[in-house]
């Protein structure tokens, strides 16, 4: 293993895994593990998803890639899919392989019709791996702290009341990036009253909401995208990870509005993989597995019993500082020292009993991110297994 790069900052603790099926790994020598992370948040609806295999094989066998030249009607279709999906009807959609491709893509789709200079968006959120969104130049992105919003005691709309927001420089502000809860891997949640007061003033003065669902999306939260539990429309959203259930897919979807306002201006993006027939077949598919298979409501339901499990060893064991959980999306934090040493004995031996969470570097938090095909039993077992852990490594 010492001739690939890895993720900076992870660790590489399973060197050997061969195959893999729905939320299980298995080893060479045929160990298995239960993969409560869907590798980075990517597989909705499971490792090796017969229905998806069998999109992916009849699509390639057709026509996987295309030319500036010439495109094929699994596209289109898959767009009008999305954008109805999205309650976008009339507006475009742009396909291309990763999340930060799709954030970077509407972000400059906003910038070159939005009537202010300055776009918002919060201090902890993540949006890929490069681009505007992600650099963050102080003469593109005001940067929003909203730590103190979530113990707000005012109430009512946010207003002048309150100096963190009389700080926002909303004349400037020509759009809202929002990102509904991965927030650099601590999932958090911004308060719904905060982000309805910044959508209704950002829009006063014709101002663009773009949402980030590259993780939030496709069922994770337990609706079909995370901005719906802000009851807000947006005008551009991108959609990553899930929506192509391990294959690199992502979706830029633009309002009829957005559409409008571009007019006859080109957006200057152009990549090999733009509109792939192979990509947008495995999204369209991953869509109707969702919505056939129930599984929004199965991440709702068993949402509710990892929250609540997870709930309840934090007051048993007191060694859980905080449970922050939308769905199948869940953030642990553990009560630790600045050295992170009981978290990072957790989590290997997480893993060592067969168990695969997440765990971001330099903080004390676990990740929970399940396909949401996950079994209620494996879910059971791994309450168990937590408790067990957590209680054995507070004593070492
Ligand atoms: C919230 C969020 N947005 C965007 C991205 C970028 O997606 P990708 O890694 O597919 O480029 C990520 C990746 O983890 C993410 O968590």
């Amino acid at each position: 293993m010492n001739h690939f790069i890895w993720y900076p900052g992870h660790e590489l603790l399973l060197k050997d895994i061969v195959r893999a099926e729905n939320c299980y790994l298995y080893d060479s020598t045929g160990r298995r593990y239960v993969d409560l992370e869907s590798g980075v948040w990517c597989t909705s609806t499971g490792h090796g998803n017969p229905r998806i295999l069998r999109v992916i094989a009849e699509q390639a066998a057709q026509i996987s890639h295309t030319g500036f030249g010439y495109s094929s009607p699994v596209v289109e279709d898959t767009a009008l899919e999305m954008l109805s999906l999205l309650g976008l009807e009339g507006g475009k959609c742009v396909f291309l392989c990763s999340g930060s491709e799709a954030v970077e893509y509407g972000v400059r789709v906003a910038q070159s019709i939005a009537d202010r200079p300055l776009f918002m968006t919060m201090t902890d959120s993540y949006f890929g791996a490069y681009g505007s969104a992600s650099l963050r130049r102080e003469d593109e992105w005001f940067c929003f702290d909203w730590a103190e919003c979530a113990a707000c005691s005012l109430t009512g709309e946010c207003d002048e009341r309150c100096a963190h927001w009389r700080a926002i420089p909303f004349e400037e502000i020509g759009g809202f990036l929002f990102e509904p809860g991965s927030s650099s891997g601590l999932v958090r949640f911004p308060p719904e009253r905060l982000i309805r007061s910044i959508v209704r003033t950002v829009r006063k003065s014709k101002g663009l909401l773009l949402v980030n669902e590259v993780t939030t999306g496709v069922g994770r939260t337990g609706a079909w995208f995370g901005y719906q539990h802000y009851g807000i429309s947006p005008d551009i959203v991108a959609i990553g990870k899930g929506i192509g259930n391990g294959y690199p897919v992502s979706v830029s979807a633009l309002s009829r509005v957005v559409v409008e306002r571009l007019g006859s201006r080109e957006i200057k993006y152009a990549q090999s993989h733009q509109n792939d027939p192979l990509g947008a077949a495995v999204a369209r598919e991953v869509v109707r597995v969702i919505r056939e298979e129930k599984l929004i409501e199965r991440a709702v339901e068993l949402g509710r019993v990892l929250g609540t499990g997870l709930e309840e060893i934090r007051v048993r064991t007191g060694l859980i500082k905080d449970v922050r959980a939308r769905g199948l999306m869940v953030g642990l934090e553990l009560v630790d020292d600045a050295e992170h040493s009981f978290t990072i004995r957790t989590h290997r031996e997480l893993i060592r009993r067969g168990f695969v969470v997440g765990r971001r570097p330099g903080v004390n938090v676990l990740r929970l991110d399940p396909s949401l095909t996950v079994e209620r039993g494996d879910i059971e077992a791994f309450l168990v297994a937590l408790e067990d852990v957590l209680r054995e490594q507070e004593t070492k």
